[in-house]
């Protein structure tokens, strides 16, 4: 394969990531070098992949925004004029031959190539939660969960012993579990599990949580379906749909209310809360190799355009680095996701 050249994109996105650390605390908490060693000490190391999401596509879309939308924040992205979006869909985990018949993490990356240069970055997951709520706690839980050189496996009694301090590392793992296998990459709900403030022009604050729905409603499959599809079958899906033009997600919003808790990954907003659509994100077109304009972006979640701002959650903050250093990591080894 040939080697990955730093796109014009991803040129301006590593400028995005400067800005992005420069309004990051300086409290990001761990060391982004020894969280992705130890993301390999555990998942093991997969040379030019993601160390997490390994195994993805990249797909283009367009989005338009809607006008209540516009009510809620500046942003330009949802001015009602079609922003051109790069998109990857991915499976959770650090194996590229993760395998797609079974109950784990599906992902949606964005990034939407608004005017004038400015850029948003987002990294979506099949989940309400994550797996963690600070960057210590998913650090401790990683290496909880580190084979021990001799058996190969986790030591049974050190995942006990974490995850029984700190339960919350165990909700995401169940949500997996009370779902089917995913139909498709385009048959699922992604969560930015985060809130971020919409701030609009009289300056006002929502907070919120979104989630893109897909138009064409939640698929998944029985377990003897997912079995016979067997563990390939994400890819040459989405190309189908894609052509048929049949992939597109409501972008919505869930609007957190005053005593909502806002500053956590793990712990979604109450049920019931008013949803806003943002928009409408159609797939337009999927690679058809491991190539594409995703291959060598980093989705930094802290790449926010005017009008969409941070909440206090630090996980976000948190992100930031360590994608940092993995990009530079898979990319010193060669790019690639398939
Ligand atoms: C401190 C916490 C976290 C760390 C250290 C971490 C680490 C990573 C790393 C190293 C990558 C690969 C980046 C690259 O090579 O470009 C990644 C990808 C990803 N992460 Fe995280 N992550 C964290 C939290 C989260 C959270 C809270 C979410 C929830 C939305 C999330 C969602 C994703 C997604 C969707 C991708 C794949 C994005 C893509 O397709 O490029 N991560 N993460």
């Amino acid at each position: 394969m040939t080697q990955p050249v730093l796109s014009a994109a991803a040129a301006a996105c590593a400028l995005c990531t400067l800005n992005a650390f420069a309004q990051t605390p300086a409290t990001a908490g761990v060391d982004p070098n020894v969280f992705l060693n130890q993301f390999e000490s555990t998942f093991g190391k997969f040379e030019g992949f993601r160390r997490s999401g390994a195994k993805g596509i990249c797909a283009t879309g367009e989005f338009v925004g809607a006008a209540d939308a516009r009510a809620l924040s500046t942003a330009s992205a949802f001015s009602g004029r079609p922003v051109p979006v790069v998109v990857r869909f991915s499976v959770g985990g650090a194996n590229p031959k993760a395998p797609d018949n079974t109950r784990s993490q599906r992902n949606l990356a964005l990034q939407f190539n608004l005017p004038d240069g400015e850029q948003w970055q987002l990294g979506n997951i099949s989940a309400p939660v994550f797996g963690a709520s600070s960057p210590q706690q998913f650090f401790g839980r990683l290496a909880s969960l580190q084979p021990d050189p001799a058996t190969k496996m986790p030591d049974a009694a050190k995942v006990k012993a974490f995850a029984d301090a700190n339960p919350e590392v165990l909700l995401q793992g169940r949500y997996f579990a009370s779902q089917p296998v995913p139909a498709s990459f385009g048959a699922v709900n992604y969560w930015g599990v985060h809130a971020f403030g919409f701030v609009n022009a009289s300056g006002s604050k929502q907070f919120g949580k979104w989630i893109f729905e897909p138009v064409g409603g939640v698929q998944g499959l029985t377990d003897d379906e997912a079995k016979a599809k067997g563990p390939n079958f994400l890819f040459d899906d989405l190309r189908q749909r894609v052509k048929d033009g049949k992939v597109a997600f409501n972008f919505n919003l869930q609007l957190a209310q005053a005593d909502d808790r806002i500053d956590s990954a793990t712990v979604p907003l109450p049920e019931g809360r008013r949803k806003v659509n943002l928009g409408l994100l159609k797939i337009t077109s999927v690679a058809e190799d491991g190539g594409g304009a995703c291959l060598t972006i980093t989705y930094n979640p802290l790449v926010l355009p005017k009008g969409i701002e941070p909440s206090a959650d630090p996980m976000i903050a948190a992100r930031a680095a360590p994608y940092a250093i993995g990009l530079g990591r898979r990319l010193t080894e060669g790019a690639r996701q398939q």
